[in-house]
């Protein structure tokens, strides 16, 4: 029996791709350029499984091309706002994520934002880097103490719960966050965390927020300029989940006028394509969307797409199926 048609939109790491190798009939991307629209409606037209990443708009149009030969859509990412899930749904392509391999390191780039925005790190090191330190000065670059503060968690998902952990058992810091679905009682108990009513109630008392909830149209904007004016002015935003929770223009204009004192971002609005604002701050940390770069991560997140579609080939559930 001939192998199923894989294609892959960029490059993975190298073992996960050594096993594509073996396993299928794969189309890599060694230029690791990523693909147009009309390729990736090519790639639907000409394999079985399509394995996209996070940054590879998935749309309506690219899912609905005729002659449409991909039954299934590997996603190499927890995140899948790419994809236009509904109609994957209408089309019946099954859809995979890349869940539970990713969440430590996402959560250590949560802190390390917290801790770098807090601690002033950034513009510590530009300092240095642009030859203007003088030397220690009692009053030079003083930032927000971390330890024993408030950590606020807007999403309580299972990044959030490992941030949770970090801040609280690591750094001693008291965890209140905003869910609107139940939350496992038993990890509320273990962290001593406290939920509140509203994400309006948590930018009020919180030293430090952090966005952990998905993105799309749902959440677009829900840090707006209106909440942006909540939040105390020493407190800092960490965002590691989705550009587009954030108005930028808002938090750029709190950020000049120190309505909050800093940010720590390591996603965008339209990134890579970041807005200008930003690069004119001094009180902002910014990051190339690192949450799961890490050698063991990246290489754990291919082969959760390997498993999954193995699965499916194979004539069984994937185990991280989304539609
Ligand atoms: C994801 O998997 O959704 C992340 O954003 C990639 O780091």
């Amino acid at each position: 029996m001939s192998k199923p048609k894989v294609i892959v939109t960029r490059r993975w790491p190298v073992e996960v791709e050594t096993q594509l190798k073996a396993l299928y009939d794969v189309q890599l991307n060694a230029s690791d350029t990523p693909m147009s629209a009309d390729e990736l409606k090519l790639a639907m037209q000409s394999a079985d499984a399509l394995l996209p990443t996070v940054t590879d708009p998935i749309t309506a149009d690219i899912i609905n091309v005729e002659n449409r030969r991909v039954k299934i859509i590997g996603n190499f990412g927890v995140g899948y706002n790419n994809i236009d899930i509904n109609a994957a749904k209408e089309q019946g392509v099954l859809v995979t994520n890349t869940p539970h391999v990713l969440t430590d390191c996402t959560a250590d780039i949560g802190m390390l934002l917290l801790l770098m925005s807090a601690r002033r790190a950034a513009e510590g090191e530009r300092m240095i880097l642009q030859n203007q330190w003088q030397g220690w000065g009692p009053t030079q670059l003083l930032g927000q103490k971390v330890t024993g503060k408030t950590l606020g968690l807007i999403g309580f998902g299972r990044i959030a719960q490992a941030m949770a952990r970090k801040a609280h058992h690591g750094f001693g810091m008291k965890i209140i966050f905003y869910v609107p679905s139940a939350p496992d009682q038993a990890i509320v108990d273990e962290l001593q965390a406290v939920r509140c009513e509203s994400v309006d109630e948590l930018l009020t008392e919180a030293h430090f927020v952090s966005l952990h909830c998905p993105g799309g149209a749902a959440t677009k904007h829900l840090i707006n300029e209106q909440r942006l004016k909540l939040m105390r002015p020493t407190a800092h935003l960490i965002n590691t989940a989705r550009g587009d929770v954030v108005d930028s223009n808002a938090l750029i204009k709190a950020l000049q006028e120190g309505w909050i004192a800093g940010a720590g971002l390591d996603v965008y609005e339209g990134e890579p394509h970041l807005n200008p604002g930003f690069l004119n701050l001094s009180n902002v940390t910014l990051l190339p969307h690192l949450g799961s770069a890490s050698e063991e991560t990246r290489t754990a997140m291919g082969n959760r797409v390997l498993h999954n579609i193995a699965a499916y080939f194979a004539g069984s559930e994937p185990d991280d199926r989304v539609v």
